[in-house]
């Protein structure tokens, strides 16, 4: 037997953070102060924004901002490897979505892909920074610049990474940032949009004012969600209990067991933006991102550390496509996305040999049904939606867990390459023949 080994995932964020939800809630505070406006000055000044708004989610930034910049022309930019509530939140805005196919290499839209479908019916090139790499940002911005176009970028996954000193989300007319609870800035909901365009900031501002907070009972029930995925996880539970249950659902295929842990659903089309989405971030939840934004370079230097050891490790197997090794912050490693032809015989084997390993279940969206109206063929995103399979990278996760998936992955590989160089069977047929 192996011994167990620890999360795929953990959530970041303080464990004090809960005593600050508890007690908020308990003394009635979750709406009193002004922890707002102040983590919206922390945040510009730590991107190097003139303006950033808070928002409930990051989709919902994406949807207000969108709907701004498409007010005369419609077509929206993206890539089709993605969530995809981010394709409804550009159908929401009463945009058109061209999905522009992607590098394989970054899995990050291409931008050559991105000069030939811009038109004069373009809006906005909207570029994803997947995984926490970022994408040819510089090159697209000169495209969008040359072009006259909007330029937003969906950083969501890439909080805190920088191209040549410049942190993403800073390149265009708008940066889109997640602080949702996978993400590694962790506020239970949160997002924000920086901008250095006044109008656009005033027009985003006057709509989130005019919204509800989010209720005290959604915080709580998000919060003891996040409490009970870290009780869980936690190494001796995750050993002695999580780990075996999350195996026996992905090896025996339990649906029930596998969708909890699966983070997309399946796709379907939102035409209009759900109530529930229109909502505004709390000053508690601004309390709990305060103490973490010092500690963001911190850990993504912790990641790099471990993209590092993944990288050197996994060296050489042909089947094996690694992510860049960059060492300039534009790669903040939120996981180590390999590509790899039959990510399900490998994570099977994987699991069966006692690793907590998971598939990125995006998909592209430019093949789903629910969006046919907007279908491109994007070869690379399909190829690339069937292969990432998600290494983990979280602070704590240890570099014997790093050394044994390396192990592993190369052992899996090395018998296949034994297998294919192994002379063939002659079978009694073949020897009657
Ligand atoms: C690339 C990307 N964009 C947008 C989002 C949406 O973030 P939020 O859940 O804060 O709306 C996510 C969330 O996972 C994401 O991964």
């Amino acid at each position: 037997m192996f011994p167990p080994p620890r999360s795929r995932a953990r959530f970041y964020g303080r464990s004090t953070n809960y005593m600050t939800v508890a007690r908020d809630a308990l003394a009635g505070r979750i709406r009193e102060g002004d922890d707002v406006a102040g983590i919206e000055r922390d945040l510009a000044a730590f991107l190097g924004a003139k303006h950033v708004v808070m928002m409930p989610q990051c989709r919902v930034g994406i949807f207000l901002t969108l709907r701004e910049l498409t007010r005369t022309k419609k077509k929206v930019v993206l890539s089709p490897y993605t969530i995809h509530d981010v394709i409804n939140m550009v159908i929401c805005a009463g945009a058109e979505p061209v999905f522009a196919d992607i590098d394989r290499a970054t899995c990050n839209i291409d931008a050559r892909e991105v000069a030939r479908l811009v038109d004069r019916n373009t809006a906005a090139v909207m570029v994803t920074h997947l995984h926490g790499l970022a994408c040819d940002v510089e090159a697209i911005a000169a495209i969008c610049q040359e072009r006259g176009v909007a330029l937003v970028e969906d950083t969501a996954q890439s909080f805190g990474g920088r191209v040549r000193g410049r942190r993403l989300g800073t390149f265009g007319d708008a940066g889109v940032f997640s602080f949702g609870m996978a993400k590694n800035v962790n506020s239970l909901y949160g997002g924000a949009v920086a901008t250095d365009r006044d109008e656009l900031a005033d027009a985003l501002r006057a709509e989130i004012a005019g919204l509800p907070y989010f209720d005290t009972e959604t915080l709580l029930r998000r919060a003891a969600f996040c409490l009970t995925g870290d009780v869980i996880t936690w190494g001796p539970i995750f050993g002695a209990s999580t780990y075996w249950l999350f195996r026996f659902g992905y090896l025996h295929d339990v649906e029930q067991l596998n969708k909890r842990v699966r983070g997309e659903d399946a796709p379907a089309i939102k035409e209009s933006i759900p109530e529930a989405y229109l909502r505004r971030m709390t000053p508690m939840q601004a309390r709990l991102l305060a103490p973490q934004l010092p500690e963001v370079d911190r850990l993504s230097a912790i990641r790099l550390g471990y993209a590092r050891r993944y990288d050197a490790g996994l060296a050489g197997i042909p089947e094996v496509i690694r992510p860049p090794l960059r060492e300039d912050g534009s790669h903040i490693y939120l996981n180590y996305a390999v590509q790899v032809p039959d990510r399900h015989a490998l994570l099977r084997d994987l699991m069966t040999r006692g690793r907590d390993l998971t598939v990125q279940h995006m998909g592209n969206n430019a093949d789903y049904a629910c969006y046919g109206r907007w279908h491109r063929d994007c070869p690379n995103a399909r190829a690339t939606a069937s292969s990432v399979l998600l290494l983990p990278t979280y602070p704590g996760y240890g570099d014997d867990e790093v050394d044994r998936n390396i192990e592993l992955v190369r052992a899996f590989y090395a018998r296949g390459a034994r297998r294919a160089a192994a002379p063939v069977p002659i079978t009694e047929e073949k020897a009657v023949g």
